[in-house]
């Protein structure tokens, strides 16, 4: 055969072969025998192997091709992938619909109302109808790489042909959506795992999430993936007007788009629609676990604009708690870093909303009793999409007579000290502060994303770390060595950098960080925020007297005394000056003046602003010498309002405190145009 011919003949089989890959994967019509496509295959494949100057990237025998990656290259996206807030009632939902309305007084409103697949989202993108490159959604504004495996999903176009209508490809488009497993190929690979003797995967989620990352597509080709797509990024060289009129366009470009949305013109209609949906889920071959209900027309999208995570134009329905039947085979004491003992139930595995749940936290001896849950019962456990799976009762009718009631012990199980009742609550403690267990525990939330953010130091290391002895409190940490740690288990030159690295740079972490990881009782996340604006430095809260921390707003008599308490105790003075002399940043220098032009002003902020965080915006106030407040009162200046505002908004307009939006702050800080801002006399309105 002559090239000319050639190129001729495998142009033709390649339009073929897509033309039967839609039938077959996008449509579920096949036209012809899997025996007949796979002769059009072997036809194309025979002659790219003759003639390889005709190969090119997107021929479907490119499929599964290319050689296992070492790392997936980092790739940013045009348009940033954002999350969808959630909502887990029709209340939630009609709040939605009254906010929309609001922001868009009389207009007419048409939603979108759509499954919510449970995969792993991507972006595509697409140069005149061609598959350049696809990718994770990462960190939303760039993530991994993944075309080669992307390819490997027969049901994703790599050449974009219109069936429907003329109108040309767009020059570019980042085509967005959801890669997924079906429940039967999820099952399928389960079961080929087991065979093998590796682990299993919990859910149809988590083994298209590690199919995806996968470095070698000819492993991934193996996986049955499948996509659906719903979204667009960047588009060039065209405008849609509607979101139906997007997925309109992606059906008719071959993309495989779930067939279950519909338009609907009231809440009263999404609402039924969602219901509807919430019963029949279980019927559809693959998961899902809520629905997405959008803004359809363009136009009122680009009006109701995004706030810093998520589109104001579209929220995720979430389907309420699964409950669903286990065994309570044991029940374990765990030790908590204040020593407070706590009852965990071991339960035989089990599948629900998403996830194998095996244990489930049970409390304290209180709720045990009040549940009447025994050792050996049937239990019911529900799970709420994220929210922690809860033994909600037992099924007393099922018990054999065999269950044992269960008592909390009389001596705490890592180190036997015997435990005390603490009298202003229900839990029972060990007393003994150098409890391994405690310590342990101790270490974790010290270094945990929340609070110091100590890469390389999760609950293994630390309980590693404390068993050796290497570590008796947080101090220690900062002290380590790379000998000794070299000496332990598991321990390479790697981990042991990678450890001491993420230790390094905690040192610098915010003063509010840094007093939540010290884990002074009743001292949560707000509490320290709170304390480290008013006290600015960890040395000048370490002297704070009693009668100073109560008069803060937002800092109550229990709080305020477990504070001093804290600081009173010789050994946690003791932790406290190792961190010092280790290198932890007390927050002395964590704001460097700008200005004075704030000087003796209290701003507050509510809500969220575009540019900053709540934590940056109130650092540029303290930069210009200002004061940032907790709270709204007569002495307030300024209330800088953002996006959702919560009461302290209502509260500025009643006491008449002067109100800027975020435009206003920017000039408030630069002090330009500053004439034209009211002040508050501190006198109240
Ligand atoms: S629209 C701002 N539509 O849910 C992102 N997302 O919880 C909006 N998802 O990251 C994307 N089904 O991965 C949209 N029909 C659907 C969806 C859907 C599943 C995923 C998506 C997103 C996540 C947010």
């Amino acid at each position: 055969m002559k090239l000319d011919d050639a190129r001729q003949e495998v142009e033709r089989l390649r339009r073929e072969i897509r033309r039967h890959d839609i039938r077959y994967y996008i449509e579920a019509q096949p036209e012809i025998s899997d025996r007949e496509y796979d002769m059009l295959y072997k036809a194309l494949q025979d002659l790219e192997a003759q003639f390889p100057q005709l190969i090119t990237a997107d021929s479907p025998t490119r499929r599964v091709a290319g050689e296992p990656l070492k790392t997936f290259p980092v790739v940013p996206h045009r348009v940033p992938m954002l999350s969808l807030d959630n909502t887990y009632s029709h209340e939630e939902l009609e709040e939605f619909d009254a906010r929309v309305r609001r922001l868009l007084p009389g207009e007419k409103i048409a939603y979108v109302v759509e499954l919510k697949f449970d995969g792993v989202s991507v972006s595509l993108d697409y140069e005149k109808g061609k598959f350049i490159r696809g990718a994770t959604r990462g960190d939303g504004t760039q993530g991994d790489d993944i075309s080669g495996n992307l390819k490997t999903i027969r049901s994703i176009p790599m050449i974009l042909e219109r069936q429907g209508s003329a109108t040309r490809m767009p020059a570019l488009m980042e085509v967005r959506g959801e890669i997924y497993m079906s429940r039967r190929a999820f099952e399928l690979l389960n079961k080929q795992k087991e065979k093998a003797g590796e682990p299993l995967f919990a859910n149809p989620r988590n083994a298209a999430a590690g199919s995806l990352k996968l470095l070698d597509p000819k492993l991934v080709a193996g996986r049955h993936l499948d996509a659906f797509f719903y979204g667009a990024g960047a588009v060039e060289g065209h405008a849609f007007e509607t979101h139906h009129e997007l997925l309109a366009f992606l059906k008719d470009a071959c993309f495989p788009v779930n067939p279950h949305w519909k338009l609907c013109s009231s809440m009263e209609e999404v609402l039924k629609r969602c219901d509807g949906w919430e019963k029949r889920r279980h019927d559809l071959p693959y998961e899902t676990d809520g629905m997405v209900v959008k803004v359809d027309r363009a136009d009122q999208q680009r009006r109701l604009g995004f706030t810093s995570k998520s589109p104001r134009f579209m929220i995720a329905y979430k389907f309420p708690a699964e409950r669903v039947t286990t065994r309570l085979e044991e029940i374990e004491i765990q030790v908590g870093r204040t020593g407070t003992l706590t009852p965990v139930a071991h339960l035989t595995p089990v599948f629900v909303a998403g996830t194998t749940v095996s244990r489930a936290n049970l409390h304290n001896e209180d709720d045990i009793a009040r549940k009447d849950v025994r050792i050996g019962d049937w239990v019911m456990v529900e799970k709420a999409g994220e929210i922690i799976p809860q033994v909600v009762e037992a099924i007393a009718s099922r018990r054999t007579g065999h269950e044992k009631k269960f008592r909390m012990p009389a001596k705490c199980p890592a180190c036997g000290s015997g435990v005390v009742h603490d009298p202003e609550e229900v839990a029972i403690r060990c007393p003994n502060v150098a409890c391994p267990a405690q310590m342990k525990e101790r270490i974790i939330h010290f270094a945990a994303r929340k609070a110091m953010d100590i890469e390389g130091m999760g609950d293994v290391m630390a309980g590693q770390l404390v068993d050796a002895g290497l570590v008796r409190d947080y101090g220690d940490l900062y002290r380590l060595r790379k000998e000794a740690l070299l000496k332990l288990e598991r321990m390479g030159e790697l981990s042991v950098h990678h450890l001491l690295k993420g230790i390094e740079d905690s040192k610098t972490r915010p003063l509010g960080r840094l007093i939540f990881a010290l884990g002074i009782r009743h001292v949560g996340s707000t509490a320290a925020d709170i304390l480290s604006r008013r006290f600015g430095s960890l040395e000048k809260l370490r002297r704070a007297a009693l009668e100073e921390l109560t008069t803060i707003d937002q800092i109550g008599p229990v709080v305020a005394q477990s504070i001093v308490d804290y600081f009173g105790s010789a050994g946690n003075q003791k932790v406290l000056d190792k961190l010092k002399g280790g290198g932890v940043v007390f927050g002395e220098t964590a704001t460097a003046r700008v200005s004075d032009t704030l000087e003796g002003l209290t701003v507050v902020i509510t809500g969220s602003l575009e540019k900053y965080s709540r934590l940056e915006a109130e650092e540029a106030v303290r930069a210009h010498g200002g004061a940032a407040g907790s709270t709204v009162s007569k002495k307030t200046d300024y209330v800088v309002v953002g996006i959702d505002p919560g009461s302290k908004y209502q509260k500025a307009l009643a006491l008449g405190v002067p109100v800027l939006d975020e435009a206003g702050f920017e000039r408030l800080l630069k002090r330009a145009a500053l004439k034209n801002l009211p002040k508050n006399s501190g006198k109240g309105a």
